[in-house]
């Protein structure tokens, strides 16, 4: 979980734009940074623990030479403390080489005593220098790529990583077994990074590696092999983000960007593939035809975090719309619960980054176990989309928020439109109830533009006011808007370090109704249908019991129970959750405002969680 760059340039300096990579990879590990560069007289590194702030004071400070190649990382602690010394790259006891690394090095201990008795003296406690010992013994003849290739030979783990041999010809080689690592070539030289957003500001024309790969990067060249050494072919592909979305604008945090970038995710994720005369949605991505969903018995979901929540939603869409039994799991829980899947399964994972190692994980056991592979996928060219079947782009653009907001709402409604399809293929909607679902989805957007209206986020700041230094949060919903009971729980929880539980609203009587209390915060989300009023009577169980109640919905009769009244446009259920969780992402922006927390960059988070 940690951001790795690297260049080697034709001419220029490459100090600026590492930092600017690992500006936008800070998402992936935030508590210390450092560089390597292969300066004239030998290599030159600098490292601080803290904000990538921090290391660049230094670098100023210390006037910090630049040069025509080098690698960085920003890092998110896994062996050893984040301090100065256990901070990235790191480089073996004569400093010939440094590397810089994210994932793990299973047989660490074994090798570190092998490397010690035979003269290695190892600075920090971390993993990764053991890697880099083992590398410079193997390099101190020959190339290299051949040094890192020998080394690789003797490591069990995952790993990406970047080496740097200074010299009259620098060298910067790049491996994967695990962990994400693209790389691409430019007019000024060779890059590489964790993920594209450190390479789209030099290049769209991206070569993600695959396991077992290893690169070495030239000035005007790229020559990858696998771990036998074997020259591989690899294409680069064409990426679509632009670098300015890479960037915060003028507004003060990426979360705050990202929520009001919603109404075009759901523009970008569905008009184009909404098709009214047959009342159904044509996916550009291959494997979604009739004939294979026709054949599908029974879905397994799979992901983690918000995206399980996105998941939970998809099961009430597929089941409701489409009438096929949904199973759905955390992917940690999956991969390890020896799970049965009946003939037919289609596993599907669902995943901003592609990269989760749990998911990835839990897909890979599912394919062992007979099923077909799928994934609803923000990012282009990930694991995730490389190894399933067929993948559903989300199409929600970069997102750098640590706090996923956008890609959810994209998620939930690439699982709308999967439904819909899944639906149409099966014959369980007719092209007029079709007709009807997508002109829904048409409508949904200036509604959601209107909760993003300077009145109604005026309304969420007075709220969070006055709720910002409550004891707790209990959110509760019902039926399709249960997972956004879940999804404003752990938003508030992950950026505002506030305790935040989000419950099923008819298991409250069953044990956290004991919580309720005059400083307990109850956050209700409003029902549909029958469901309207046994959320109405959770609404008033709270209140009898002191307990304050900021309803969000658009059930009028809840709102009027509340001692908070948020009301959303209505819209059909399928939608709602759509709409609903847009007031609950502002609610914990605004707490975690005016509390002062680091809203982009939450304590021991990071944004990709790429080991287990
Ligand atoms: C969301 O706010 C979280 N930071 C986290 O739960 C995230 O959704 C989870 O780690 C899954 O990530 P993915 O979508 O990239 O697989």
């Amino acid at each position: 979980m940690c951001g790795i760059v690297g260049a080697i340039l034709k001419e220029g300096a490459v100090l600026r734009g590492m930092i600017e990579g690992l500006r936008v990879l800070e998402y992936r590990g935030y508590d210390s940074s450092g560089v390597a560069i292969a300066g004239p007289q030998g290599l030159l590194v600098q490292k601080k623990a803290g904000r990538l702030e921090e290391l660049e004071n230094v670098l100023a400070e210390t006037q910090f030479p630049d040069g025509l190649a080098g690698i960085g990382h920003t890092r998110w602690a896994t062996h050893g403390p984040p301090t100065d010394v256990n901070a990235h790259p790191h480089t073996d006891t004569d400093r010939t080489i440094a590397v810089v690394h994210n994932g793990i090095i299973e047989n660490y201990l074994e090798l570190r005593e092998e490397l010690s008795a035979s003269g290695s003296r190892f600075l920090s406690d971390t993993d990764t220098e053991v890697l880099t010992h083992l590398i410079a013994r193997e390099a101190l003849e020959g190339s290299l790529v051949d040094a890192v290739l020998r080394a690789l030979g003797r490591v069990r783990g995952h790993y990406a990583i970047a080496v740097l041999r200074p010299g009259a010809q620098p060298e910067v080689v790049c491996a994967r077994h695990g962990p994400p690592l693209c790389i691409g070539l430019s007019k000024e030289g060779a890059w590489l990074g964790s993920d594209i957003l450190a390479l789209i500001p030099h290049t769209r024309n991206v070569i993600f590696l695959e396991d077992g790969d290893v690169a070495e990067l030239k000035v005007d060249s790229i020559v990858v092999r696998d771990l036998e050494g074997n020259l591989l072919e690899r294409t680069a592909q064409r990426v679509d983000w632009d670098a300015e979305q890479v960037g915060k604008g003028s507004w003060p945090h990426f979360m705050i960007k990202e929520i009001h970038e919603q109404p075009d995710v759901l523009a970008q994720t569905a008009f184009h593939r909404l098709d009214d005369e047959s009342g159904d949605v044509k996916f550009e991505e291959a494997g979604w035809t009739d004939e294979v969903l026709q054949g599908v018995e029974r879905i397994q979901i799979v992901a983690c975090g918000t995206a399980l929540h996105a998941g939970y939603t998809a099961r009430h869409l597929i089941e409701g719309l489409a009438r096929v039994p949904v199973d759905l799991d955390f992917a940690s829980e999956f991969r390890y619960r020896d799970p049965i899947l009946v003939p037919g399964t289609l596993a599907i994972g669902i995943s901003q980054s592609g990269e989760t190692a749990d998911s990835l994980a839990a897909l890979r056991r599912a394919r062992e176990l007979g099923a077909r592979t799928a994934c609803i996928c923000n990012v282009a060219g990930s694991t995730m989309v490389r190894e399933c079947d067929a993948a559903l782009m989300t199409h929600a653009g970069p997102e750098i928020g640590v706090a996923s907001t956008k890609a959810f709402v994209a998620q939930l409604v690439a699982a709308y439109l999967l439904a819909i399809r899944i639906g149409r293929a099966r014959g369980q909607l007719s092209a007029d109830e079709g007709r009807v679902l997508l002109q829904d989805l048409r409508l949904l957007r200036p509604k959601m533009e209107s909760l993003l209206s300077k009145k109604f986020l005026a309304r969420m700041i007075e709220i969070a006011e006055r709720h910002r230094g409550v004891k707790g949060f209990l959110f509760l919903g019902r039926g399709i808007n249960y997972p956004i009971a879940l999804e404003g729980a752990l938003k508030l929880k992950e950026i505002s370090y506030m305790h935040a539980e989000g419950y099923a609203a008819g298991e409250m009587k069953h044990g956290p109704i004991a919580l309720v209390e005059a400083w307990m915060t109850t956050v209700v989300i409003t029902g549909h249908g029958l469901l309207a009023e046994k959320v109405r009577s959770n609404i008033e169980q709270v209140r009898a019991r002191g307990g304050p109640v900021i309803a969000v919905g658009a059930d009028r009769e809840s709102l009027e129970l509340a001692d908070e009244a948020i009301e959303v446009p209505d819209c059909n259920e399928w939608l709602s959750p759509i709409l609903n969780v847009i007031p609950l992402q502002l609610l914990s922006y605004e707490v975690a405002r005016l509390r002062g927390c680091d809203i982009d960059k939450p304590r021991n988070l990071a944004k990709s969680v790429t080991v287990e």
